[in-house]
């Protein structure tokens, strides 16, 4: 892989007058907690046969890079990056690397629509819960593909929101996903990702793109607390919580309702709830 280059000014796709996303959750406490409970196990299985120590990888859209240390872990020495657009998230997942001892990783704040790396270099170029909140998803494979080296690897797994399934039954629930699908699309964002991914990546001309699909489910009582106390904080102290509102999608009243609702659900001995994804492993 090439050393990167001084990150650039975001530009984006097609230039600056070009529609741009915006990051729907936001880097909150209770997103946070999400994000960090990640492991490669968890959410990227679909990639590990193709991970071997050596081979270089760039995670895009890295977040706190519980997922990004895992990697590296398993491809020292193999050099791997991570990227992400926000730069208090960067500091962070530095200083998670530095806290585990893992020396082949570094972190660079950049956009991914221009990864601050040469043409044809990298082994692997990753990206986990990132094309769905971004205005041309298409676009950003295409620069994925870019930085690849050829016959490189392009693995990339997305939520599909409306596949989401629970129990027991919640008009409240329901309002979230209601609320949650505007939310997002009004943000430039596609919440049902998972299911487009396979087009997407044939679209931006990925080869030998092989699609596959993984859940997560929570149901124990542990994962229910940690799931409904963090959905039900992003209902009302998170980015999303604002951004409902200013959109007229819910009012604060019904937001507040919505954290109600995860908190019965939370509590529900019968509560159980099911996130599909879809995957895509392609070569540049
Ligand atoms: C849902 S988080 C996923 C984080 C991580 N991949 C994980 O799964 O834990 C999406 C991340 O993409 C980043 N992101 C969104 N738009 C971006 C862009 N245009 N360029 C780089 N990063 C971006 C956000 O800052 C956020 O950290």
């Amino acid at each position: 892989m090439s050393e990167p280059t001084a990150p650039r000014e975001p530009t984006a796709p097609g230039g600056p007058a070009a529609p741009r996303a915006t990051y729907t959750h936001g880097h909150h406490e209770s997103v946070l907690r999400s994000h960090a409970w990640r492991t490669v196990e968890n959410s990227a299985a679909y990639l590990v046969p193709h991970l071997r120590p050596g081979l270089s990888l760039l995670d895009v859209g890295c977040g706190p890079g519980t997922i990004t240390v895992d990697l590296a872990e398993r491809l020292a020495p193999g050099r791997v990056v991570g990227v992400d657009a926000a730069a208090g998230i960067v500091a962070q997942a530095a200083g998670l690397a530095a806290e585990r001892r893992v020396e082949n990783i570094e972190f660079v704040t950049a956009d991914l629509y221009e990864l601050p790396f040469d043409d044809d270099t990298v082994d692997v170029v990753h990206a986990h819960q990132v094309l769905q909140h971004v205005a041309d998803p298409v676009g950003a494979l295409r620069e994925m593909r870019r930085v690849a080296r050829p016959g490189g690897v392009v693995a990339v797994r997305e939520v599909d929101y409306h596949g989401t399934i629970w129990a027991p039954e919640s008009p409240g629930l329901d309002r979230w996903m209601d609320v949650y699908q505007q939310v997002h699309r009004g943000n430039g964002g596609e919440p049902d990702a998972g299911r487009r991914l396979k087009g997407w990546a044939l679209e931006a001309g990925l080869e030998a793109v092989v699609s596959t699909a993984s859940s997560w489910c929570f149901a124990s009582d542990e994962e229910r607390t940690w799931w409904g106390d963090s959905w039900a904080a992003r209902a009302t102290e998170s980015a999303f919580h604002g951004d409902a509102i200013a959109k007229g999608v819910a009012t604060d009243a019904e937001l507040h309702a919505i954290a109600d609702a995860w908190r019965a659900w939370r509590d529900a001995p019968d509560g159980w709830l099911l996130m599909p994804h879809g995957e895509i492993v392609a070569r540049a």
